[in-house]
């Protein structure tokens, strides 16, 4: 085969290639449908909890009542950060942004494993609960240091969303603004093989810890093709500042060639279901929690970008104003979708240990042809 012919072969970005076998979701892109094990993910948002849905991907299966409340447990157990990880996180150098704290936190507790030479699957799933139940508490943690606040201790009484609003705020959320923010972790619990997820298999393929696995997740989902486009398109709903200037703003962007953030899907061809749902929420809110201005503006981008472009918005477009609408800080949009996106990392990972080869593709080389070294004085 030609280098030419090669290279035509390349299925750029990964597109297409069919890269593992997996029990955990799965996407039809051409419906726009998403689950979770066999569950519908929207009708997993709508009734159930985020630790129902950590128990159902790291499990296979919904847990019962009496497996849910040992889970529960589990996960409280765990969210306590050890006095260690507090003063790495008082002491980081410089003013990281949250997402390179989080990163550096989950890195470190591999230092605080207390048994590092267990590769059993039991016990990377305890490692991996631990990690799970300790994201939110490193997030506000440092998100409270940055501000020069004391930091805040888990509050056992509430449930895992409710508790990250609490530790971030200092105050117990309304049961809404709990709802919603659980909602939108469900959504973003899981989603295949995208980017960070595939990054975390890659590491995991090398027999790596699970820590060397999850840095690796938290690094790529940091990005703004991926986790900070969420952050992104609320910056763009704040620039455009009103639905009037919504064509003008889009037909500008795109005139441009730049990409409007939160558009656009590798898989989802007629649009993505955790947006609409997320759409839903954000036209529930009732002004005392959210603003209707966020929906009109939205659903007018939405509009736009449509006619314009024939784009359809994806998660990231529409949690952009509902968690604006629930109080959260922008810059904390991408460490939230870590906390959500943690279990599908952990559900991969596992996998990947269960069943493991390492993961190295080909490439096409297309550089100089094969030639002699010449010593450095001989070089003209
Ligand atoms: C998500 C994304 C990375 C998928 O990328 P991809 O599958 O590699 O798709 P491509 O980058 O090849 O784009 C295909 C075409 O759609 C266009 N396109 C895709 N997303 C676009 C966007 N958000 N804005 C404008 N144009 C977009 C590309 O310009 C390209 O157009 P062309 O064929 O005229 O050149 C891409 O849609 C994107 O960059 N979106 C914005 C960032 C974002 O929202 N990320 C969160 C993903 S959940």
């Amino acid at each position: 085969m030609s280098m030419w012919e090669a290279e035509e072969k390349v299925a750029r970005g990964l597109a297409g290639v069919v890269a593992a076998v997996t029990r955990i979701s799965h996407i039809d892109g051409e419906k726009g449908e998403l689950s979770y094990c066999g569950y519908d993910a929207t009708e997993l948002a709508r009734n159930s909890s985020f630790e129902e849905v950590c128990y159902l991907l790291l499990h296979d299966e919904l847990p019962n009542a009496r497996q849910l409340a040992a889970f529960k447990q589990q996960m409280l157990d765990n969210r306590q950060i050890s006095p260690a990880l507090l003063e790495l996180l008082r002491n980081l150098p410089g003013a990281p942004k949250p997402m390179d704290a989080l990163r550096t936190a989950v890195s470190s507790m591999s230092a605080t494993d207390s048994s590092p030479s267990d590769v059993s699957r039991s016990a990377n799933m305890r490692r991996a609960i631990r990690i799970i139940s300790q994201m939110p508490t490193i997030v506000a943690t440092h998100w409270r240091l940055r501000q020069g606040e004391k930091p805040i201790d888990p509050d056992p009484s509430l449930g895992h969303a409710a508790n990250f609003i609490y530790m971030l705020f200092g105050r117990a959320p309304r049961d809404i603004e709990a709802r919603f923010t659980d909602m939108a972790m469900i959504l973003m619990a899981e989603h295949g093989l995208n980017a960070s997820t595939f990054a975390a298999r890659v590491t995991a393929a090398t027999l790596a810890d699970i820590y060397a696995a999850f840095t690796t997740a938290i690094g790529t989902l940091a990005g703004p093709l991926h986790g900070s486009a969420n952050a992104e398109a609320m910056k763009m709903l704040l620039e455009i500042g009103s639905p009037d200037k919504v064509e003008s703003y889009i037909r500008g962007q795109l005139m441009a060639g730049k990409r409007i953030m939160g558009f656009g899907h590798r898989v989802y061809k007629t649009g993505d279901p955790r947006a609409m749902l997320l759409r839903e929420v954000l036209a529930t809110m009732d002004g005392e929690v959210g603003n209707p201005r966020w929906l009109s503006m939205a659903m007018e981008v939405e509009d736009q970008a449509h006619r314009q472009k024939g784009l359809y918005p994806n998660v990231d477009f529409y949690c952009a104003p509902t968690l604006y609408s629930l109080g959260f800080p922008m810059e904390l949009f991408t460490p939230l979708f870590a906390c959500s996106r943690s279990v599908g990392w952990a559900a991969h990972i596992l996998e990947q240990y269960d069943d493991n080869r390492v993961i190295r593709p080909d490439a096409v080389y297309k550089g100089a042809p094969r030639r002699s070294y010449i010593p450095c004085e001989e070089r003209k």
